[in-house]
């Protein structure tokens, strides 16, 4: 298979890529490497996906790249570029937010519309959901974002329903949950929890931390990615890790891995929601999808990465 993955350099993507890769796919990644954080991680994500032969990387924006020669061939397209994160969604930084998550996805749309992949999936979002009405929450509860993030991310599924329902473009959104791993997003809250774990720094804490989440972890949402662009199903979908946890027990788990910590409670930061929680009935039932690893598992792999992060800083 020949697939496209558009965000490839990022925390989810090149997740994606690695298994695309181990499966013996062909992977074109495109990333404009953006400076939402540090683009030496991201580079850092490319470096490591190009030792592999049938990789290529593609640097540029989807906004400006020619994308019918890149897209032409491919048969699944993973779309996965995109403006994360809820907290800095408001203000001046939303046209970014536009820019990123809606115009991207609609010139992506269009690039393939008269072509369609076999399948092209979409990394959605379970903020689309906001604060939600009911729990496990299903698709079809109206989605109701409380945030500018999440109202790009519902903006950015529903065109691809549109092109889907008009065009027949077989279209996958997949909502994610609070997904976290090995290379998480510096500004993430277990990223920036195991840093300070290691490094015997003060966490901050939004919130009494008694916010609840679905966490996924990453290789959860790379098997959900890949088991629905091999499915027959199109349509929108939750992709979470099976249980809902409080934040205060993932510090708890880190504390029981790592040693104790020093946690400072800040105030809740607009836009944050108080719980997620998906019920993933129709991933199970659509694409086979199981989450299979649990939060302590999850943490200490996440734990066991910095480690050994750390360990090449100081070497160097
Ligand atoms: N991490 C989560 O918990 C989570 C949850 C739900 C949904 N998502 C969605 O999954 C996707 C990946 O998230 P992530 O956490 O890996 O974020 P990330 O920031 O690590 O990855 C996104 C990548 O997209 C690239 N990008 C942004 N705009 C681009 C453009 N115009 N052209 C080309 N590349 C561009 C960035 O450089 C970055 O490498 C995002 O769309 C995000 O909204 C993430």
């Amino acid at each position: 298979m020949r697939a496209v993955v558009t965000g490839a350099a990022g925390f989810i993507g090149s997740h994606l890529c690695d298994r695309l890769l181990a499966e013996g796919h062909q992977v074109l990644g495109i990333d404009a490497l953006t400076d939402t954080y540090d683009p030496g991680l991201k580079m850092r994500n490319v470096e490591r996906l190009r030792l592999r032969p049938a990789f290529a990387f593609l640097g540029g924006d989807l906004l400006q790249l020619r994308l019918a020669p890149v897209l032409d061939g491919a048969e699944v397209v993973f779309h996965l570029a995109g403006q994360p994160g809820v907290r800095s969604s408001w203000g001046e930084e939303f046209a970014t937010y536009v820019e990123r998550n809606v115009l991207t996805t609609q010139r992506l749309l269009e690039a393939v519309h008269a072509d369609p992949p076999r399948k092209l999936v979409y990394a959605s979002s379970s903020s689309v959901y906001g604060q939600a009405q009911s729990y496990p929450t299903g698709e079809s509860l109206r989605p109701l974002p409380m945030s500018p993030y999440g109202v790009t991310k519902l903006a950015g599924e529903q065109l691809c329903e549109v092109y889907r329902e008009t065009f027949g473009v077989p279209t996958v959104a997949l909502r994610l949950f609070t997904v976290y791993g090995p290379r998480q997003r510096p500004d993430m809250a277990f990223a920036r929890l195991v840093r300070a774990a290691l490094r015997g720094e003060r966490f901050t804490v939004y919130g009494d931390g008694g916010q609840t989440r679905d966490f996924t972890f990453v290789s959860d949402v790379v098997e959900a990615m890949y088991g629905a662009s091999r499915s027959s199903f199109t349509g929108v979908a939750n992709v979470g890790g099976g249980s809902q946890v409080p934040l205060n027990h993932a510090i708890e788990v880190v504390q029981a891995l790592a040693g104790p910590l020093e946690v400072e409670r800040a105030g809740t930061a607009p836009g944050d929601v108080r719980d997620t929680a998906a019920d993933i009935t129709l991933s199970a039932s659509a694409f086979g999808y199981a989450p299979r690893v649990d939060l302590r598992a999850g943490l200490s792999a996440m734990l066991d990465e910095a480690r050994s992060r750390l360990a090449e800083e100081v070497r160097v």
